[in-house]
């Protein structure tokens, strides 16, 4: 018999609750608990649904267990599948996150109009119409010049559908190797009577597709919109479910987009490819650094060079500056890809240890190309863009900074530095200044001058031109 009755689920988190709460008492969020009414009896053929998935099971020695290197199906985007760790692991469950508009269904569509020359692809799309979908798959597939885009893949398979049942009654019917679902808020399922793009239906609805992808072998990829206010049931709900999470991002107004892995049980993580959006869809950037690079004016005051680590990749990236004063009451710290309390700390340490006078003067930082750097090893860069813009000097234009700045002003070492200084003598720095080397290593790379200093003051020096009078007395009027 079905017995039905309420629960409370936080939109924000997942969060479950027999009554209703104001506050989660898990995310703190308020008025995020919205009812749901369940019966009973789905929750028992759930718990048999996920028992059943792995059939029957018995311990055995781990030698025994059968299973050689996961075999992977190699996908033609290069840059995707360096993310991916490889290829596509059939079986596989990955969602694609990412705000809205960032470019997800175009990278989807582009890979399965790549895949599809080999597979059998389904593209489920609850948000755009067939014919939408084939225009821009036209347009895409026209990258390749030699390629017409009339000659679109016979194995691609379209559908606008959102009702789950449906959907996989396609899969069964069309029996594809790959599935594309575009987007997981759109999708639903009709026995449950939340709406679509809640916690509960994007839950259910994704360990449906999990178990699709377990029992099937068939790689499942799912897009799912991520809003800074989380008013969609945001991915993190998925990411439990998931075996791989990959997040689409960068500036909107800017052309670069970063995929990066923030988890992957078949590969690295915080391995991220680099692409740019064109008018013909999404390139890779095969040459990054170089890239971010190529606008930048040499020899302006406020402009620095870090080299930070994306997975095993250096990526050099430019760090401006800008001190201006300030007009009214407090002054202003305004980061733009970089930390806003990291900015503070290192803003706090060159007034205390440099004597550098920022109390009123608004300060602000950009990281050029839309990037986000999370790493403390770009402290040094960060410092010197400001530094520069107080002092209005340049830093050297051939110099690269790499440091994590200390509290005392000291400067710590941060990791990979080899595979960092050798990044920047490829792409024609000459010099590198770094924290000393406080144990005996391997010598740095040949082909770039690498100056070891002990702290920020001593940095600075050898950073900005004419900078030699410790504490910056050639401040700008
Ligand atoms: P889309 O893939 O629809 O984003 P999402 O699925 O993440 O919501 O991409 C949307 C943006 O990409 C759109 O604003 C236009 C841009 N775009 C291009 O610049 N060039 C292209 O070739 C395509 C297909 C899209
Ligand atoms: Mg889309």
């Amino acid at each position: 018999m079905s017995k039905t009755h309420s629960r409370y689920v936080c939109q924000e988190c997942g969060r479950v609750t027999a009554s209703y709460m104001g506050k989660c008492p898990q995310c703190g969020s308020f008025n995020t608990m919205i009812e749901e009414v369940i019966h009973e009896e789905k929750i028992s053929s759930k718990k048999a649904a996920v028992r059943g998935l792995t059939g029957r099971s018995e311990p055995r020695p781990i030698g025994q267990i059968s299973g050689d290197v996961e075999e992977r199906i190699p996908l033609p985007i290069g840059e995707f599948a360096r993310v991916l760790g490889g290829g596509i692991v059939p079986g596989s469950i990955v969602l694609v996150g990412g705000d809205p508009g960032i470019g997800k269904s175009t990278l989807m569509l582009q890979m399965t109009l790549e895949m599809a020359h080999s597979q059998k692809v389904l593209y489920v799309s609850g948000e755009e119409s067939e014919r939408q979908i084939k225009m821009r798959a036209m347009r895409l597939a026209h990258t390749d010049e030699g390629k017409d885009g009339n000659s679109l893949p016979d194995e691609l398979l379209l559908v606008t559908e959102t009702n789950l049942e449906t959907i996989l009654n396609h899969v069964r019917e069309v029996q594809p190797s790959l599935l594309i679902i575009d987007s997981i808020q759109t999708i639903y399922l009709s026995h449950m009577d939340s709406s679509a793009g809640s916690v509960s239906q994007v839950r259910e609805c994704a360990s449906q597709l999990r178990e699709l992808a377990k029992t099937s072998g068939i790689s499942v990829f799912i897009i799912g919109h991520v809003t800074k206010e989380g008013t969609l049931a945001g991915p993190r709900v998925l990411e439990h479910i998931v075996d791989t999470v990959l997040y689409l991002e960068g500036d909107r107004f800017q052309a670069y987009r970063l995929l990066r892995s923030v988890k992957n049980r078949f590969g690295a993580i915080a391995e991220v490819g680099v692409f740019e959006m064109r008018e013909h869809g999404l390139k890779e950037v095969n040459n990054p650094s170089e890239a971010f690079l190529s606008e930048r004016m040499v020899n302006a005051p406020g402009s620095a060079i870090a080299v930070t680590m994306e997975g095993t990749r250096p990526l050099l990236v430019e760090v401006q500056g800008l001190t201006s004063p300030t007009n009214f009451g407090n002054a202003r710290r305004t980061p733009n890809g970089v930390d806003y309390n990291r900015l503070l700390m290192i803003a706090a340490v060159l007034t205390r240890r440099v004597g550098m006078k920022l109390a009123e003067q608004d300060l602000f930082v950009n990281v050029v190309s839309g990037l986000q750097i999370d790493e403390p090893a770009a402290d040094l860069a960060v410092a010197a863009a400001i530094a520069s813009s107080v002092r209005d000097t340049p830093v050297k234009a051939e110099a690269v900074l790499i440091g994590e700045i200390g509290l005392a002003g000291e400067l710590r070492m941060p990791g990979q530095m080899m595979l960092r200084l050798r990044e920047a003598a490829k792409l024609g720095f000459k010099t590198a200044i770094i924290p000393k080397k406080l144990r005996p290593g391997e010598a740095w790379p040949k082909g770039i001058e690498v100056i070891e200093v002990r702290s920020l003051k001593q940095a600075l020096e050898a950073a900005l031109l004419g900078g030699d009078a410790p504490g910056g007395r050639k401040q700008a009027a």
